[in-house]
This record gives structure tokens, sequence and C-alpha cells, in this order.
């Protein structure tokens, strides 16, 4: 921040800072206001004068898949996220435990919001930390937690408690949890009832899974097709785009399909866009979607509905990709290699080879404390769980896997660096089929690979 200041031409912006004594020169401080300030209710005027469309804030996007982009959330924007905490069935007498970033929207709307909003009680943490997750619990009387799926993976990954269900916690409220851990998560921690919801910071529509079918976020009904109208189209995974037809028009999937997810900009369900350069807000906009001259938030993310019109969360669009004819989810993979016992955690992407179409499938993973990297042990499990296209070609271990503040895994860097063992210093491995085993990639098998000596 100090040299970024130097260089900005004037005038130069306020920079506020939440503490007592300023960190940098310039900076002013907030905590001496904070406390000077009166208790008081602010007067009508100020209060009366902002309407639903003004600004109430910026949030930065996470950055999972490029630079965060300040999402402009308006007031009305703001009331909608606050009010999903009362919809998934916080009550008054509630005591919601949120260990989230407020720089984010689930902790900050949802959650601080949301308590505001209900007149409950909320307990912050400023950093989640699973091993004093049930002590909080136990201490605040917690009654509802937020959570995203990686924190409830770190609990279910925490040593065994004698007192791992002497809890008051009736309410879990969040996103991304996957089948697996939500079955262990139940089965260590007992009856919680859990309220996944799917939504975009930015985004202008949303699921919740009210009907606690494990696995699915949500389900189709004529409220959300009416206030929120959404369709899952047909989508080219190669050429990261939607396929059209011959009008130019996007194509609806079919029940059991996967499909990209967009959900139509009306006054209802307006899209704000980004603070900043229009380009970014007008990239998320897609145009003639299913008549010439519509507009739909596009939310990048690729999902399933079924028969029964629960809808399932599949990958984000630039996760996913195509090697030999197929295309690969990420999630699916990392879920399956999540079961292998030495594996702590593991991130999936594909990584560009000479010579070959598509991507090839590439895992970078941290093994468990006290566990060993077996190749063979992996190499016959993934054979036996995963079809042969979604086999990751290429393994990478290292001491920790890089996430952002709400956990989730970032991958840009991973496929850039690729698997090149010139470069790369963690410890490489390649799926060597005639060994039936991940075999270290030395800079000679590298080589083959390259001179495609060796079949992928
Ligand atoms: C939690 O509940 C117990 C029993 O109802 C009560 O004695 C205690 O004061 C509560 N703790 C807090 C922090 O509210
Ligand atoms: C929806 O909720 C149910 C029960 O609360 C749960 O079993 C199911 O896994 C959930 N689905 C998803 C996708 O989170």
């Amino acid at each position: 921040l100090s040299s970024a200041l130097e260089a900005l031409p004037p005038p130069r912006p306020q920079i506020l800072y939440l503490c007592s004594e300023p960190p940098v020169p310039g900076a002013e401080v907030l905590l001496g206001a904070i406390s000077a300030a009166s208790p008081e209710p602010l007067p009508q005027r100020p209060r009366s004068a902002p309407g639903g469309g003004d600004i109430a804030l910026h949030i930065y996007t996470s950055g999972t898949t490029g630079l965060p982009k300040a999402a402009v959330i308006t007031e009305r924007k703001l009331l909608a996220a606050a009010s999903l905490a009362r919809l998934c069935g916080v009550r008054p007498q509630d005591v919601v435990y949120t260990p989230l970033p407020l720089y984010h929207a689930a902790g900050l709307m949802v959650g601080l919001g949301g308590c505001i909003e209900i007149g409950a009680t909320c307990v912050l943490r400023s950093k989640f930390s699973a091993s004093h997750f049930w002590d909080d619990c136990r201490r605040y009387n917690v009654t509802v937690i937020q959570y995203v799926g990686e924190l409830l993976r770190y609990l279910c990954q925490s040593p065994q408690r004698p007192n791992d269900r002497d809890h008051r916690v009736r309410l879990a409220l969040g996103n991304g949890l996957r089948g697996d851990v939500w079955k262990r998560f139940l089965d260590r921690f007992g009856p919680i009832s859990i309220r996944e919801f799917y939504g975009a910071t930015e985004g202008n529509g949303g699921f919740i899974n009210y009907t606690g079918k494990i696995g699915a976020v949500g389900r189709a009904n004529m409220f959300i097709k009416y206030f929120a109208p959404f369709e899952l189209i047909k989508y080219n995974v190669d050429k990261e785009e939607p396929v059209r037809d011959e009008r130019g028009l996007c194509i609806p999937v079919g029940p059991g399909e996967t499909g990209l997810l967009v959900t139509k900009i009306t006054k209802e369900a307006p899209f704000y866009g980004y603070a900043g350069d229009p380009m970014e807000t007008e990239q998320k906009i897609l145009r003639n979607v299913l008549v010439h001259g519509d507009a739909f938030f596009n939310s990048g993310d690729l999902l399933m509905m079924d028969h029964e019109k629960f809808l399932y969360f599949q990958d984000r669009v630039g996760d996913t990709f195509r090697w030999k004819g197929e295309n690969v989810a990420t999630t699916e993979v990392e879920a399956a290699l999540a079961m292998v016992d030495f594996i702590q955690q593991v991130n999936v992407y594909g990584v560009s080879v000479p010579g070959c179409e598509g991507r090839c499938g590439m895992a970078a993973m941290c093994l468990k404390p006290g566990h060993s990297f077996d190749g063979q042990k992996l190499y016959s499990f993934v054979e036996d769980v995963l079809p042969g296209y979604a086999a990751p070609q290429f393994l990478r271990v290292q001491n920790a896997l890089e996430i952002t503040a709400t956990f989730k895994q970032r991958k840009s860097h991973l496929v850039t660096e690729g698997f090149d063992p010139h470069v790369i210093r963690d410890p490489l491995f390649f799926r060597h089929k005639q060994a039936k085993a991940y075999v270290p990639l030395t800079p000679e098998l590298h080589a083959r690979i390259l001179d495609t000596a060796l079949a992928l």
C-alpha cells in the first residue's frame, strides 16, 4: 500500500484502517472514530435517503478464475441476501456463528446481514479454526453455523473428540458442500439441518436446497421460474462458449443433461455489474439466448436438473476440460481422489500437452500427516473408480494447497506451471500404464512425453 500510494496521482484516496495506530503514513484509523461515535440511532433524514437501487457496497468476487472484480451491491440486493437467513429458517432467538471473512457476500450479507434483518445474535470469529470451532459453539450457545464446503471438510478431518455431539447447533447454512462430507459431518456431529444455497455474489438469481435432498443445490419451482427465470443451455467446453442453433439462439438442455446456468436479467432480477470497466460487466451478460434481444446473466457454472427438477452443481466453466473427446468435471475427479486414504486435499485441473488435443488431467495434492505417497495403490484405485479419460496423467505433491480467503482452490497458476520438472520443485508423478503405477516424472520421462514417444 505504501508504495502504491506514492505512485498514485492526486487526489489521493482516503485510506481507513480498522486499528488504533496508522500502519502506513497517510492512513487514518477507524477504531478511535468508532468509539467516539454516538450510540444514538441516526436521524431520519440520512437513513431515509438511499433507495433500493443505490449502491450499498462493493464486494470483490473471490477470484478463483481471474483477478477479483468489485461487484456492485445495491441496497435492494443487500436486503435480498440478508433475507436468505430467514428463508433458511433462522429465528430471532438463534445465535449464528460466522467464521467467514466479512469482505465476502456469505459472511457479510447472509451471516451478519441476516442476523440484523432477523434480530438474531451473531458471533463473529476473525479467522476460521477447526480446533476452536466446537468450543466456540459451546461457549456461545451457538444454534446456527455458517459454512463453505471446505470448512466442514476440515471439521471432519480434525481428530475425534468425546464431546463431538455436545453442542446446540441445529442448522447449518452455506454452499459448496459435497455429498461425502455431508454424510460424514452428520454421522459425526449429529442431526443438524443443512441448508445449501447456490448463488454468486453478483448474480441475479439463486437456489436453496430447502428439501434436504443430499447433493442437490435446490429445486426448480414456479416461483423461481417466475421471479428469476433461469435456463440450462448447451455449452461447448472446447470453445468455451454456448452452442447456438442456425438462428443464432442458445439451446436448452434436457433433464439429466449438464448445461450452463444463465438467469434472465429483468426488472425483478437485475444484474448490477461491476465497478470500473464496463467491459467486465458486459462479459458476464449473454445476449440473444431464447429470443433475439434478450439478456441473461452468465453464471459460469455448469448444472444439471434431473427429472424431478432437483438441481445439481457440476463444475465451473473454466474448470471442466476436454480430453480424448470427453468432458472431465474436475469436481468429480476431486471427489474420487479425496477418498484415497493418504490424500488430505486435492485440486484437479487440465494442462496442455504439445501435440495433444484438449487438456490433460493433472492433480495437485497434499498428503495426510504421517502418510506417504503410494503410486501403485493410487494407480489401481484410479483405474477402479474413474474412466480412463478422467484419470489424472500427472500429479504434483505439495506441502499445502493454495486457497483463496473463502477456501476456494486456486487453479490458474497451477495450469500455467504445467508439469515441467525443470520448473517445478514439488515432486511430480506420471501415470505409467506399463508400470501400472504413478512413477516419479524425471526429466527423461518428461522429454519422452513431449516427443510423444509415450502414449498418454
Ligand atoms: C448459555 O446457556 C447457558 C444455559 O442456558 C447459560 O447459563 C449461559 O449463560 C449461556 N451462555 C451465553 C454466552 O449466553
Ligand atoms: C440438500 O439437503 C439434503 C438434506 O438436508 C442433503 O441431504 C443434500 O445432500 C442436499 N443437497 C446438496 C446438493 O447439498
